[in-house]
């Protein structure tokens, strides 16, 4: 069923946005410049309402365009278990009887964050409970016939019946339509199984920013990583086939050095040697240092005539959160060394900072490319 042929829903008087814990400010500060209409409502840690006043329009599709937001939805209402009686399937009950949830294409639950990534054993992701609120919902009579995929990513463009269970007896219920990539996964976070064993986190991050940037690195092409060991990130782009340089006085795990497609320079990024890097395709940085001397060093590699990389990755630590008010001006700085698309998120699994895409040519991107092949089709 495609959208058009959909009743429409008229936005609604509030907005719901989630985002990492800790990144609340951040977010009210980003949607008061974007959106000084925008009244904010509500708040719990990772969980924000804003209200719309009715003489402030925003798209019924709207996109916030911002780096703190994870996913953000029009918010409906909210349903909440008052008592012991009140079951699951009394949530449910209330849920459904919105018009979202009668015209949706997909139905995603999530849980809100309950501490900050990599705490306490805690990573993004859909939780078991998440799920199984979900299989309720799609499972749920009046539901049931309609076959509506839960917690699936969702087709570009289509109706999403959003759940986020503030508490587990707390349920805020809103929708979205999926125009962006991060739109299409549930809650904002890709499908990564974080459970299994890596080198690093930076593993994870690095596969989070290129599902999200539409960037798909290919079998030998040469990337390279400032800030590499111990070797999490290099590992993934290994697995990926990729040749990889590592940039890092400090030393790797020997599953990456060893690997033969591996070359550690074990030095400083601004000693790096720019002719040595002059076949690297893709550039990465994940220096824990200030933003501001991630950007030089890359600025310093990419300005050199020896090198012509397609695209840099970088993860830019807010060591300070003053920094989150500089982001325009880092996608700024990044944009005048050439790169034509530059975008900033706060991934999932990032931490305590951002990622920062910028690529020459945005035909680069897996996702452009693809738009522009649906949008040549009758
Ligand atoms: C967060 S860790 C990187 C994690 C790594 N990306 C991974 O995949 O496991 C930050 C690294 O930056 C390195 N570092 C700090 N200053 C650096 C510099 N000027 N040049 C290169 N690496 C640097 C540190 O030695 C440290 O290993």
């Amino acid at each position: 069923m495609s959208t058009e042929n959909q009743p429409l829903l008229e936005p609604t008087e509030f907005l719901f946005v989630c985002c990492q814990r800790g990144s609340e400010k951040a977010v009210k500060s980003e949607i008061a410049a974007a959106w000084p209409g925008l009244k904010f409502a509500f708040s719990r840690p990772g969980f924000l309402t804003f209200k719309r006043p009715p003489d402030t329009s925003l798209p019924l599709k709207f996109s916030l365009a911002s780096t703190f937001a994870r996913n953000s939805g029009w918010s409906v209402g909210k349903s909440v278990a008052k008592g012991a009686g009140d079951d699951a399937a009394t949530l449910v009950a209330e849920v459904l009887k919105s018009p979202a949830a009668k015209h949706c294409q997909h139905v995603h639950v999530w849980q809100r964050d309950t501490h900050v990534p990599g705490q306490k054993g805690f990573e993004p992701g859909q939780s078991v409970l998440a799920d199984e609120m979900a299989a309720l919902i799609v499972g749920a009579p009046g539901m049931v016939n309609r076959k509506v995929p839960a917690n699936q990513v969702a087709k570009a463009n289509d109706l999403v019946l959003d759940v986020v269970l503030v508490e587990p007896n707390e349920w805020w219920f809103g929708f979205h339509y999926a125009t962006t990539t991060a739109g299409r996964w549930p809650g904002g976070v890709p499908k990564i199984d974080a459970s299994v064993e890596v080198i690093s986190r930076a593993y994870f991050k690095l596969d989070e920013a290129l599902r999200w940037a539409g960037i798909k690195i290919k079998p030998g092409d040469v990337c390279a990583e400032i800030g590499s060991a111990p070797g999490g990130a290099c590992q993934f782009m290994l697995e990926q086939g990729a040749q990889v340089i590592g940039v890092d006085p400090a030393e790797m795990e020997e599953e990456v050095l060893n690997h033969e497609n591996f070359t550690h320079m074990r030095r400083r990024g601004n000693e790096v040697r720019k002719k040595d890097l002059r076949n690297v395709r893709w550039l990465m940085a994940d220096v824990n240092a200030a933003p501001t001397y991630t950007l030089d060093t890359v600025e310093e590699i990419v300005s050199s005539s020896s090198v012509d990389v397609r695209g840099v990755v970088l993860t830019l630590k807010l060591v300070d959160m003053k920094f989150a008010d500089q982001i325009d001006a880092f996608r700024k700085r990044v944009k005048e060394l050439g790169f034509s698309v530059v975008k900033t998120r706060q991934l999932a699994f990032n931490r305590g900072e951002i990622c920062l895409v910028g690529v020459k040519d945005r035909f680069a991107l897996r996702s452009t490319r693809q738009r522009v092949r649906a949008a040549k089709k009758p």
